[in-house]
């Protein structure tokens, strides 16, 4: 198993997120559209019943688009007693019609669309293929940005989820204590950042990974300053107004051992 360290703690921000969930407008319905995948399910596996799989915190691995281009996205799900889902899907859409207000919350939060079962009843279905690997598919057109409210998706989101069971982000949320600096950087990097640079840091197509050369030879004010003020004219923005100074400690921390912490 690969380390799965870096997504520890997000939940704990999701929590605190859910807890403001009544300062949300209601959900915008999504599109209906029916996906196409361009990299179907395999069928050598058969599924498995729902009542199987592990109770918990389960987060994405990796994500097939059935289009080339879409805005970062991501995924979480909580496994109940008797294989019951709920989760949410964060993307971070980036088109000239959004107004920089709800792209500045978007930044900040995603624009979300969370789901309480996998009935497909709004664009999120999945299945089970052993008691800890699921894949999900979602065909969405439109998410919640919190404090703004629905926003209609240029082109819907499609495409099919690996999510698995996390052992030690479950763990966290069952018993959490006092983050240390390379925690608090995985929780951010995994809220923040790995929508774009990946899971594990080890970039997309369009985002760099930060296990290069490079990324090592950056000192830590060189590190600081682009995480801080972004690059100009990429997408890569600025988090000087999103995170504390304990924040840009850890991530930077994170960052830096990111060949350890998040084996690529
Ligand atoms: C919306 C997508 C996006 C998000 C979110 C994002 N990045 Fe980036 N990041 C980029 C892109 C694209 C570049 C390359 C910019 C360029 O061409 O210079 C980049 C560059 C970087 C670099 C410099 C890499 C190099 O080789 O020059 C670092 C370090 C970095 N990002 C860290 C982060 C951290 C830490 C976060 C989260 C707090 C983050 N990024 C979030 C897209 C993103």
């Amino acid at each position: 198993m690969r380390n799965r360290l870096m997504l520890t703690l997000l939940a704990l921000t999701l929590l605190a997120v859910s807890a403001c969930a009544t300062l949300e407008t209601a959900a915008p319905t999504p599109i209906g559209i029916q996906p196409t995948f361009i990299r179907p399910t395999p069928t050598d596996r058969p599924a498995v019943d729902p009542s199987v799989a592990q109770v918990g915190r389960w987060q994405w691995t990796s994500f097939s688009a059935s289009a080339e281009s879409y805005p970062p996205v991501q995924v979480y799900m909580d496994v109940a007693d008797g294989g019951v889902v709920s989760g949410r899907l964060s993307i971070y859409p980036n088109s000239p019609e959004i107004p920089q207000s709800a792209l500045t919350l978007i930044q900040q939060n995603g624009c979300n669309l969370d789901f309480e079962s996998l009935d497909d009843a709004d664009g999120v279905s999945g299945v089970f293929y052993s008691p800890t690997e699921a894949r999900l598919r979602v065909n969405v057109g439109a998410c919640t940005v919190k404090f703004y409210g629905g926003i209609t998706l240029e082109a819907p989101v499609a495409g099919e989820f690996a999510v698995s069971y996390d052992e030690e982000l479950t763990q966290m949320i069952l018993h959490p204590r006092e983050l240390t600096p390379i925690e608090r950087g995985q929780r951010i990097f995994s809220q923040y950042c790995s929508a774009c640079h990946g899971s594990y840091g080890e970039g997309m197509p369009g985002t760099p990974s930060l296990h290069e050369e490079q990324v090592r030879n950056f000192t830590d004010a060189e590190l600081d300053e682009v995480i801080r003020n972004g690059r100009i004219n990429t997408v890569m923005p600025a988090w000087g107004n999103v995170l504390s100074p304990e924040d840009f400690a850890g991530v930077i921390e994170l960052v830096r051992n990111i060949d350890t912490v998040l084996p690529d």
